[in-house]
């Protein structure tokens, strides 16, 4: 069944030309810290774990649970966002993801044992999940249309810079391995982001929807001044009504959704499965089953090849998203990663399996396939940061119609960290089973599926306004009716 385009979509109310004030930066400053904090908690742990093997003495199972359950408690997280952020507001569910981000820093650079670091591990990931939500949302609904895309492009900068600071900070300590120190340090941030947050208002969406018209007119003076406040908040009440009851947890996965449902979902999959975080958490071992033998020439490696291309390369789809499209992006992105990741697996053919239990340390640094391993996981990490990394939350953002974009983007996200934790918690196992070179050639093969499955099923959705895309959903072929190279 067509889904009906007689519900008005999320366009943004009339606007003037706003002037950037101070407290539109400040939301800025928000997401960008939101997105800093996920960052830095993906990146930290691949140069703490060495430090925190030799402390606790770690099996591989333990070392893969004290990884990847950051994105377990995420997944959770990331599934009761959408409903807190509707009952609580947008700002004290980021308030408390900021809480809950300092109680687990805690709780992490303070453990006596494994299972208390693990607990930790829960936490922090809980409120990274929550914020992945609350901060794009809180994001949308205060920046004038205008800059909308690009303060979600933000999100995602802030997400590479934060796992670029998690690597110098690593590798700032690597010698006297002090993971207390680089797993405690994020409740800085953290608690910088309460302090900002609180003479910050809720979304005037929001406080509409709860009743509060005046708090509403207060929060949007604030934000934006230029703005026409009664027009504005005329239109968003006729919205809120138009949009009529809260859309239930059902109606995401009802019939007439299920087209941009399965797009949200499969690119939420795709992000993931095409290996971004194994590389993410664990290149300092890449690199030294590569033959980067000391610690530090790993971290450096780490930082440099893996966290500043990220950030680089992340500017490419701030600028072209919007020009090239998303298709363009995704697609050429996955061509770049599907080489570098069969590459990787050949150069591994050709060179011991990573050592699982702790760095090689035969001492005569990186052969020949391990500077060509290096160079390839540059092209990869570059291919992604253009490509699935930010255009993923771009695509997932702005295909699901208003009623249950919330919902939606929720369960979208919830699959995207369960993905990633499918990989990080078995990334080690499959290397022990299958070995390293069929692990990277298994990547390469999911990112020609993704290639494939993103060319037939994925609409351009470049230039559209969301009503347009709600529409694209009628025809029977998606892709075509938005042309192939919209
Ligand atoms: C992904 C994260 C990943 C990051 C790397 C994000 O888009 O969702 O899982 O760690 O990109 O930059």
């Amino acid at each position: 069944m067509a889904i009906s385009t007689d519900v008005p979509v999320a366009t943004e109310p009339r606007e003037p030309r706003a002037r950037v004030g101070l407290w539109l930066l400040m939301v800025g400053l928000v997401v960008m810290l939101g997105g800093l904090l996920f960052g830095y908690d993906q990146g930290v742990i691949s140069g703490a774990l060495e430090g925190i093997q030799n402390e606790f003495h770690l099996s591989s199972t333990m070392t893969e649970v004290i990884t990847s359950w950051v994105t377990l408690g995420a997944l959770f997280g990331a599934l009761v966002a959408g409903l807190m952020a509707d009952r609580v507001g947008r700002r004290a569910t980021l308030m408390l993801a900021a809480v809950l981000f300092m109680a687990g820093a805690a709780i992490e650079s303070l453990a006596p044992g494994q299972w208390v670091l693990v607990v930790g591990r829960l936490t922090v990931g809980f409120g990274v999940g929550v914020a992945s939500v609350a901060a794009p949302l809180y994001a949308a609904e205060q920046a004038p249309s205008r800059l909308r895309g690009r303060y979600v492009s933000i999100y995602q900068l802030a997400i590479t810079i934060g796992i670029f600071i998690a690597y110098l900070v690593d590798q700032a300590l690597t010698n006297n391995s002090s993971w207390r120190v680089m797993l405690g340090v994020s409740a800085l941030p953290a608690l910088f982001l309460v302090v900002v947050m609180v003479p910050m208002p809720d979304t005037p969406r929001w406080l509409m929807k709860v009743g509060r018209r005046q708090d509403a007119s207060a929060a949007l003076t604030k934000v934006r001044p230029d703005a026409d406040v009664d027009a504005e908040l005329d239109e968003i009440s006729g919205m809120i009504a138009a949009d009529g009851d809260q859309a239930t947890c059902g109606e995401v996965f009802s019939q007439k959704l299920r087209k941009p449902l399965m797009v949200g979902v499969g690119l939420a999959v795709f992000q993931q499965i095409t290996g971004i975080n194994a590389i993410i958490y664990y290149a300092d071992k890449i690199f030294a089953a590569a033959g980067f033998s000391t610690p530090a020439d790993q971290a450096a490696a780490t930082t440099w090849a893996i966290g500043g291309v990220n950030v680089l390369a992340t500017f490419i789809a701030v600028a072209y998203v919007d020009r090239f499209g998303r298709r363009p992006l995704l697609l050429c992105g996955l061509v770049g990663m599907a080489t570098s990741l069969a590459t990787v697996g050949i150069c591994f053919h050709y060179m011991d399996n990573v050592d699982t239990s702790n760095a090689a340390t035969t001492g005569t640094g990186p052969t020949e396939a391990g500077v060509i391993t290096l160079v390839a996981l540059v092209v990869f990490i570059a291919s992604f940061a253009f490509s699935l990394g930010p255009v993923v939350w771009t695509v997932i953002n702005e295909i699901f119609p208003n009623r249950v974009r919330g919902r939606a983007v929720s369960v979208a996200t919830a699959v995207n960290w369960f993905s990633a934790w499918l990989v990080s918690q078995f990334f080690l196992t499959l290397i022990d089973a299958i070995g390293t070179s069929a692990t990277f050639f298994l990547f390469a093969g999911f990112s020609v599926v993704a290639y494939v499955w993103i060319w037939r099923t994925v609409p351009e959705t470049k230039g559209r306004s969301l009503e347009q895309i709600q529409l694209l959903w009628d025809h029977d072929d998606v892709v075509a009716a938005a042309g192939r190279d919209a």
